[in-house]
Formats: C-alpha cells, structure tokens, sequence
C-alpha cells in the first residue's frame, strides 16, 4: 500500500514491473484524499477524456462560472486556490496542442493566449502528462487519476487530490474538494458514481438523458448536470459500447488522444514480440505543470524549471 492505494500486479509474475512512484507517496496520510468512482464505460473512453483537457471551458463550464463569481466550493492545493485557474480554462478554448513523446507516455502542452487587463497578452502553457497505461496528472496540480478497466464496459476512475501544505483527508477541506469535483454524495448516490449505487434503477442512462436537468438548461445551464464527474461520465458512457472508428473527425485538439491511440497499439506490438510496453520502467517521473511561455520561445525549454 502507499499513497492510500493498495497497488497490486496482475500480470506473468517474470514481467512485474519496478514499482512506480507518485509525488503523493511521500506525503502524511491526512495530506492526501483517494476517491473510487465507477463509470459504465470502456477504459480508453475516460482516458481519452480525462487527457483531453480542453474541454473543461467548455463541458464543465457551469462550475467554472460558479468558481468565477464566488459561489460554491472552491478548493485550493498548496496555498493556491482553485480560482485562479478558473478564468484561464474559460479562456482556453481552442489552444495549440504540442505532444512530446517520454518514456512513460507522452506530455502535451496546451499553449494560449490571454489578453490581460493592461492590454498586455500573456502566453500560457499547460502541460498534461499520460503515464502507460493508467494516469493522468493535469496540469492544474496535486491531481492524480487513474483509471482502472473492470471489463470492456465499466471502469474505476481512481481520483488522488494532495496538499503538501495542510491536512484535507478531513473535515471542510475534504467535503470542499469532493463537492468541486462532484465525486461527493450527490454525485455518487443520485449520479451513481458511487459503486454501490451505480447499477440501482433510475440512476443516468441512455434511457432517462444521464438525468440531464432539462428546466435547468433552459435557465442557462449547460449541461443540466451536476458537476465536473458527472458531467464527463454522461459524456464516456453515452458515446456507447466498443466499436471501430472508421470515420472520425478529429481536430486539432484531438492531437494528444491521437498520440495515446498511436502509443496504444504500439504497446500492444511490443508486447506481442516480448517486448515491455512504454511506461514498464520509466527513468522520468510524470509531473503536471502551468505556466507562461515568453513569445517566440518553446514550452519545452521551460518545463524543466517549472515545478507542480
Ligand atoms: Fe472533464
């Protein structure tokens, strides 16, 4: 166990990888909060959504709006709160996505440009990192989200919150930080993100619109939902079972989860000649990262300077 996870290999017992670690690891218990959610989707479906980060401004954008006036929860990690983030993801619509390969996945950088009050335009760079074949850290921070496949259809979505500053294991903090992401009792009883709640009736599926609050979104909200979870899930679920995608239309924005596809089946390749996987036993460690990007220069060169 370590990290409030008991960690387990289910695979050959020759091809156990070295045991990776997480920034959390090294933190007190009550520095760290490990939320179990379950969504009836396949695995690559949460992956590919958790990894697209561009669509918060626009999914999710009844909470940012809440952030951004005041309301409601509002966390903060290591000192910062959360609404400094807020107007930054409103803003990012449409950023130029740059992927970078690693060894334990790949790291994207989602690059915008945000006109500030003096006129001035600051360059801003979001790095997302995917580790094979389970985490996501994004870039907003003390964020960690695995994802579990249970089988083709349902998956465990793991969401690990750190504050190296203070205990949130407990008390407002915790209920703070649940309520903002909507993995609390609302969302795992009524929005059945809870395991023990998902498969009950009436709980969102195709056949009652994933609960989607119609009165609600004719009074200006957009997804009718109750928050971030809930809202990506009705998104990973509704898209349906496995299936091949001969015709898609991917954008520009869909670089990132074109990479993890590519990396997927590569992965797969290498296994299949005995080979290890990418992210068997990577050197680098996955680190999220924000931060401002001076014009004409590249993301990259700044990356290793910035620090979660
Ligand atoms: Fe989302």
């Amino acid at each position: 166990m370590a990290g409030g996870v008991v960690w387990g290999h289910l695979g050959p017992q020759d091809k156990e990888p070295p045991f990776q670690r997480y920034p959390f690891f090294d933190l007190p218990g009550e520095n760290v909060v490990v939320e179990l959610v379950v969504c009836s989707a396949n695995y690559t479906r949460l992956v590919e959504g958790l990894i697209d980060t561009t669509h918060t401004g626009s999914l999710h954008q009844d909470a940012l709006r809440q952030l951004a006036a005041g309301e409601g929860p509002a966390p903060s990690f290591g000192g910062t709160p959360r609404v400094a983030s807020a107007g930054v993801l409103a803003q990012d619509l449409a950023p130029d996505i740059e992927v970078q390969e690693t060894d334990f996945g790949f790291r994207y950088a989602a690059v915008s440009r945000h006109r500030q009050v003096d006129g001035s335009v600051r360059r801003r760079a979001r790095v997302t990192s995917f580790k094979h074949p389970t985490s996501i850290l994004t870039q907003s921070g003390h964020l960690a989200q695995m994802v579990l496949p249970v089988d083709d259809d349902r998956s465990y979505l793991f969401m690990t919150f750190w504050d190296p500053t203070r205990n949130i294991r407990d008390g407002e903090a915790r209920q703070e930080i649940l309520t903002y992401y909507g993995i609390d009792d609302i969302a795992k009883n009524v929005y059945g993100a809870g395991r023990e709640f998902h498969d009950l009736p009436d709980r969102p599926n195709k056949s009652n619109n994933w609960l989607q609050d119609r009165a609600a979104m004719k009074n200006g909200s957009f997804t009718g939902l109750y928050r971030f979870i809930p809202e990506d899930f009705a998104v990973s679920a509704s898209m349906g079972g496995v299936e091949r995608f001969p015709v898609e239309h991917l954008v520009p924005a869909d670089l990132a989860i074109a990479r993890f596809r590519r990396q997927m089946i590569d992965n797969v390749q290498r296994v299949q000649k005995g080979e290890d996987p990418r992210g068997f036993d990577p050197k680098e460690q996955p680190r999220p990262a924000q931060y401002d990007v001076p014009e004409g220069e590249d993301w990259r060169d700044h990356y290793t300077r910035a620090a979660d």
